[in-house]
């Protein structure tokens, strides 16, 4: 699916690479813990680096039109924790046993260490925020929690595959990822060109939203290997995705009924799966997504047309490309 014109996330993020090591040892400062099964499960999260995406677009968006602000390494360690406690709490929710290429935390330790654990993750990502004292960032940072967990809650109570329709994906994958998205981009500007705090927002969300689409595809195209998470995961956890959505469209009764196949069984097969899969492709579902995170690329495009030029903000322009053609 990639073209060889598709950034690479290393070209993304070179403007902010030696601030993005020291997020990560921001962030370490921050979750240390004296207690024993904490700090366990700490280190254990601190292997396993994601791609670092929402931290950048932070300190992208800082060095937009403006000379980089310290305070934005400690709200990029913020953003990217209240990102990993979501992920932990996420992957609980969701069953999932694989995450980063590893196995998750609900998978190594138990339900019960992933709910705490993220909500210990969590109020210190808020502890710290406090600590800076920014009366807007808390404001930006709590509604995008707040919003995240809507999402994740749209999520579960959305499982009825033949209802699910293109406004219930659009208002669910804007809570559940295009928010934290944004209030990255919004955290950066704030203690960088406040001027620009609007269409970053703007951009943000945009980006944000083909992120989230390309995940979906990913779902139907990419191997475990790619992802570091299993291929099909959305199907057989009966989650109704765009692809799923854009191949349903005018689908005849025998496609649909594979489909019910798959949504009817609380543990489908991994060939009723694959079927789906297939068909998905097959009827055009992975290119009906992808037009949708073409559109979304476009808004993130023009809300950035109206910030100063200058090396971030081509490092963001380059970042709407990889969020939507993105391979991992
Ligand atoms: C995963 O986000 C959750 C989604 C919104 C799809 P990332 O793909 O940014 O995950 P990491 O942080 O790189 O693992
Ligand atoms: C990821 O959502 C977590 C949030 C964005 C809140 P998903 O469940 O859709 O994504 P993966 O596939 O587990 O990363
Ligand atoms: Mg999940
Ligand atoms: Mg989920």
């Amino acid at each position: 699916m990639q073209d060889v014109s598709t950034p690479s996330l290393d070209e993304i993020q070179a403007p902010v690479a030696d601030r993005l090591d020291l997020v990560m040892d921001e962030l370490r400062r921050i979750i240390t813990s004296d207690f024993d099964r904490i700090e366990e499960v700490n280190d254990y999260l601190a292997l396993l680096r994601g791609k670092l995406f929402r931290p950048a677009l932070l300190l992208l968006a800082n060095e937009v039109g403006f000379a980089p602000d310290d305070r934005a390494v400690t709200l990029a360690a913020v953003v990217e924790l209240v990102h990993l406690a979501t992920l932990v709490h996420d992957d609980a929710v969701d069953h999932s046993v694989l995450r980063r290429g590893q196995p998750t935390v609900n998978s190594m330790w138990t339900h019960q260490v992933a709910i705490i654990m993220g909500d210990y993750l969590y109020s210190r990502a808020i502890m710290q925020l406090a600590r800076i004292g920014l009366m807007d960032a808390v404001d930006v940072m709590a509604n995008a929690a707040n919003e995240m967990s809507v999402g994740e809650m749209r999520q579960l109570t959305a499982y009825d595959a033949l209802d699910f329709s293109e406004e219930d994906y659009t208002r669910l994958i804007a809570a559940k990822t295009a928010s934290l998205m944004k209030a990255a981009c919004e955290l950066g500007a704030l203690v960088g060109d406040t001027e620009c705090r609007a269409p970053l927002a703007r951009y943000g969300h945009s980006l944000g939203m083909a992120f989230q689409v390309a995940d979906d595809i990913l779902d139907y195209t990419a191997s475990e290997e790619e992802t570091g998470k299993p291929t099909g995961h959305d199907l057989r956890e009966h989650k109704v995705t765009l692809p799923l959505v854009g191949a349903m469209r005018g689908a005849d009764e025998a496609g649909m009924a594979l489909v019910r196949r798959v949504f009817d069984d609380p543990e489908p097969s991994d060939d009723a799966i694959a079927e789906v899969v297939d068909w998905v492709r097959d009827r055009g579902g992975v290119d009906y997504a992808l037009d949708w995170a073409d559109r979304y690329a476009n808004q993130a495009a023009a809300a950035l047309s109206e910030v100063p030029r200058g090396p971030a903000t081509d490092a963001l322009h380059a970042a709407i490309a990889y969020a939507t053609r993105r391979t991992r």
